[in-house]
């Protein structure tokens, strides 16, 4: 069944929707995204994700086409059009159509807003039950990793490289150690409890799901330590994991071929998994 998508002010069959080819999110990747899970047809940590849409634009000095209150009422009305009950709702606004030209546009051009969602299961998934296999890349993304663009390729390069090695994904290595995911931010357990990060700088997008996820972990009166941590460090982890919006906290049971602990979902990782969603539940608008 067609669904129903919302482009620049109106809501359209998905068949029916267009966008210009002068778009500078199709010919620069000039666009900023944002993905907020459905859970219960209600928005999982809405606010924050709308605050990071907000800094993203203004750190490529773009115009927000509408105001919080009314993407959260778009939102909402494409769960109800869409009957969506779990999934995901993926936002893009882009610096809008313009001549070709590397400078951004002279005139104020009108930005593009883009919203569809995806009905999929996310909190009771197989992979959340057997945990994912990693593989690890260097990581050649651009510096301004913090800023949410839709310039996706190397992602999806990596992504590619870790189907074709028979794993789910692929955690990115700098000089200091893994900085994150292809699409999640990326976590460590040692041996004596202490759950690792990285910090948040230019390298690593500042997760929405890691901030609530390090809510959970200061309740639950655990170690954390958000530092670089290197490969090696990593494949000594007696359990990893990943967060983002849509895998929530994912166990991550072997790097490189490397089992991490016994090669299943560690305790640790999986009640905080079950805290978190049940918070999401609770929280979710
Ligand atoms: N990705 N790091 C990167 C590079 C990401 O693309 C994402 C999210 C995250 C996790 O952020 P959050 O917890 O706010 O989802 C970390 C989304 C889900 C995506 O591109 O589909």
């Amino acid at each position: 069944m067609s669904r129903t998508v919302f482009v620049n002010g109106e809501y359209v069959a998905e068949e029916q929707a267009h966008i210009s080819v002068f778009d500078r999110g199709f010919l620069f990747a000039d666009a900023v995204y944002e993905v907020t899970a459905v859970l219960n047809r209600k928005l999982v940590d809405f606010t924050q994700h709308m605050e990071r849409l907000d800094r993203s634009l203004s750190e490529l000095a773009m115009a927000q086409p509408v105001s919080t209150d009314e993407l959260r009422a778009i939102h909402h009305e494409l769960i109800a059009r869409n009957d969506v009950d779990e999934g995901l709702i993926y936002l893009q606004i882009s610096r809008g159509a313009a001549d070709r030209d590397f400078a951004f546009p002279d005139e104020d051009t009108e930005p593009t807003l883009v919203l569809f969602t995806q009905v999929r299961a996310v909190a009771d998934t197989p992979a959340a039950r057997t945990g994912i296999r990693v593989i690890t890349v260097p990581d050649k993304r651009w510096g301004r990793r913090d800023i949410k663009t839709v310039q996706l390729l190397y992602p999806s390069l990596a992504k590619m490289e870790a189907k074709r090695a028979g794993a789910d994904d692929a955690w990115m290595v700098d000089e200091q150690g893994i900085t994150e995911g292809t699409s999640n931010n990326a976590y460590i357990v040692l041996a004596d409890g202490r759950i690792i990060t990285r910090q948040l700088s230019h390298d690593i997008l500042p997760g929405i799901t890691r901030r609530s996820v390090l809510r959970c972990v200061n309740d639950m009166q655990l170690t954390l330590e958000e530092r670089a941590f290197s490969l090696d460090e990593a494949r000594s982890a007696t359990e990893a994991f990943f967060t983002s919006a849509t895998g929530f906290v994912m166990p991550v049971v072997e790097i490189d071929g490397h089992t991490i602990g016994h090669g299943k979902p560690g305790p640790i990782t999986n009640r905080l998994r079950e805290i978190y969603i049940q918070d999401a539940r609770d929280n979710a608008e």
